[in-house]
Order: structure tokens, then sequence, then C-alpha cells
């Protein structure tokens, strides 16, 4: 079977003379050298990428190096100067206005950074408003919506209106309102980026949590290292326009392809950048009983920072219980997981 998402030869040029540009494109010219002799911008240089179907995708690079003009074309917000875009092998590059729209509409979403919430709905309301307007009957739509909720862990205010919800409770609301359409492909383009860093770890988690429940594609845009290596399947590396390297957190931190993607890397602290819960596996750790709080060693919790837990496990042989917020147990980390997650980022 092929690959939901198939980025084919995809160039995107802007200026007033595409083929100009194209051409120059073809001649190897840079960025820089586009601009200066023809002023045209690169936008994206030859993309080829495959995105496998429940893949969690991320886009890669600084700001400028091509990130949204990639993620655009996929859903034709903007067309290609060249190249197809493919998903379940039909050309959307191909499609009329008309097919677009269905396409839009039923297989891929886009989630925007900002999203307006309906003042006068209740939360589940909210939610399921995007199921009404695609004429989803109101029964199916309300229990669509409360599974979502449920999902991103805010089920308790489903009835509240949004001007009771704290902004990181909104923007579970926006997630579960994108997530209830269940298009097989979500673009999301810097979802995350202007929260700031708590609501965002928990963001991730609630979106971790959804494609736990039911795999969907998503390409998700990101400038932020921690937030690529902790979410992603595959990472993408992007720089000028074009892709530098394709592949697992892992594969790039220890193989970078090249002087830009290991400086990029260089500075990722695993110890800071995972908790006990983002590593601990299920199972039962000697003396420990999971769901219960009954264990002979003191668990560690779920929200401490691998840097934390560290002298904890280094005084002890056995594997250490890891407790949820409820003080449950929710599972265990043992030395060998705990050394190849700092060494080498290995989480999911
Ligand atoms: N509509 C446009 N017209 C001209 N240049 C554009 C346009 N959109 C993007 N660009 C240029 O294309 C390059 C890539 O931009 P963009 O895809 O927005 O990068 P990123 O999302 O990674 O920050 C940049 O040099 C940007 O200035
Ligand atoms: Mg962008």
């Amino acid at each position: 079977m092929s690959a939901h998402l198939i980025l084919e030869n995809i160039s995107k040029v802007f200026g007033l003379n595409v083929e100009a540009g194209l051409e120059a494109l073809r001649q190897g010219k840079s960025k820089t050298e586009m601009l200066e002799s023809s002023a045209h911008v690169l936008g994206v240089r030859d993309i080829n990428l495959q995105i496998e179907r429940g893949e969690l995708f991320v886009i890669m690079g600084l700001s400028g190096s091509g990130k949204s003009t990639l993620v655009r074309m996929i859903n034709r917000l903007i067309d290609p100067s060249a190249g197809r875009v493919l998903v379940d092998d039909v050309d959307v590059t191909a499609m009329s206005n008309h097919e677009l729209i269905e396409v839009r509409r039923r297989k891929i979403s886009m989630v925007f950074q900002s999203f307006a919430l309906l003042p006068h709905l209740s939360i589940i309301e909210n939610v399921a408003f995007g199921l009404h307007i695609a004429g989803v009957e109101k029964k199916q739509a309300m229990e669509r919506a409360r599974q979502a909720l449920k999902l991103v862990g805010i089920s308790e205010v489903a009835d509240h209106r949004p001007d009771q919800l704290s902004g990181g409770m909104q923007q579970r609301v926006g997630l579960a309102r994108a997530w209830v359409t269940e298009s097989e492909i979500m673009l999301m383009d810097e979802a995350f980026s202007a929260l700031d860093p708590l609501i965002r770890t928990e963001m991730q988690d609630a979106l971790l949590a959804l494609q736990q429940s039911a795999k969907r594609t998503i390409v998700f845009i990101s400038h932020d290292l921690a937030e690529a290596v902790r979410i992603a399947d595959r990472i993408a590396v992007m720089a000028e326009g074009e892709i530098r390297q394709v592949g697992t957190p892992t594969e790039i931190i220890e193989n970078p392809a090249d002087d830009y993607v290991r400086a990029f890397f260089r500075d990722v602290q695993f110890s800071r950048l995972f908790t006990a819960g983002d590593i601990a596996m299920p199972g039962v750790t000697p003396g420990a009983i999971p769901g219960t709080k009954s264990s002979m060693l003191e668990p560690v919790s779920a929200t401490d920072l691998l840097e934390d837990i560290l002298p904890r496990a280094a005084e002890t042989e056995e594997s250490l219980p890891v407790a949820d917020t409820q003080g449950n147990i929710m599972g265990f980390i043992d030395r060998t997981r705990l050394l190849e997650v700092l060494a080498r980022g290995r989480v999911k």
C-alpha cells in the first residue's frame, strides 16, 4: 500500500514570472541568488515526502525556512509552482475547486493557532458545531463531541460557557473541535507555538492522547525542537526551502545528515525534556500494584522531570514505580529504559 500522503517534487516560487523562477531553481541557484538576480522568492525547492497513515509527522525549521508554504500546498491554500500532492493516490493538485472544497471538508482539516469559540454556545455545543454544519445528526454529533472532550481531559466543563474557561482549557476545546471532524489528515501550523510552556506541554499530551485513541495522519509544524522530539514519529528538518533530513528523532540525533542539522539538535537535553510519566512503562514493579497506591518503593511523580528522578534512580537497583496525579501507580521506569531515553531520546 502506498503512503497516505505523498509530496512529489514540490516547488514553490513566489514572484511575477514563475517560469523564470523555476528556471533559476533548475539551474540550482540559491535562495539569495534567486532573490538578487530575478527578484523571485524561493518558497520550497523540490520536496519529496511520503507520510504514512496514522503518522505524526513534524516539519521543523527556523522562521522563513518554508514550513508554512509547504503545509499549505497540501490542501492547496497555496498552489505549487511544480510537482504533485497525492492523498490516497489521488492527485490533489489536479482537482477542481469544487473537489477541493470537498477534500478540505472531509479529508484534510487545518488547525489554526487562534480560533474563536462561539460565546453563546456551551463547550460541548462548540465542539459539536462543525459536525452540525457537516450534516451529522444531533444526537450523534453530541456523542462524538462528548468523547472528544473526554480525550482532551475536560469532560467536566462540557456545559460551561467559553468565558468560564481558562486559556489552557479553551485551547483544549479548540483541539477537540478540530479532532471531532474526523478528517483523516490534520495540518497543524505552529498550533501550540503561542502558548506558555506549561499549557503547551499539556496540549502536546492531549494531542498524543487523541492520536493514541484513533490514529490520524498529522502534519505538525513547529520551530521548537523540544516539541518536535517529544511528539514526532518522524521529523523533517527544513532550511532555505529544502529538506535537509527526514527521520525519527533518534535517527536524526544519532546521525545528523549535515552540520546544519547537527547544530540544530545539539542543545537538546532529554533529561529536561521528558517527565517520568512520558517514559513510564506499563506493568508491575516488585511490590507495586498498578492502579493502586501500594508500593514498597516510594513512587516518583509522573510530572517529575527525568533530571529530578535521576538521584533516586541512581541509588536503587530496582525499577522506580511512577505515580499519576491521583497517586496511583501507572507504571515503572527501569534503568535500561532511563539510559536509553537520556542517551537517544527514544520515548515512543
Ligand atoms: N506570498 C508570499 N510572497 C512572497 N514571498 C513569500 C510569500 N509567502 C512566503 N514567502 C517567503 O517564502 C519563504 C518561506 O516562508 P514560510 O513558508 O512562511 O516560512 P516558515 O513557515 O518556515 O516561517 C520566506 O522567505 C517568505 O518570505
Ligand atoms: Mg510559518
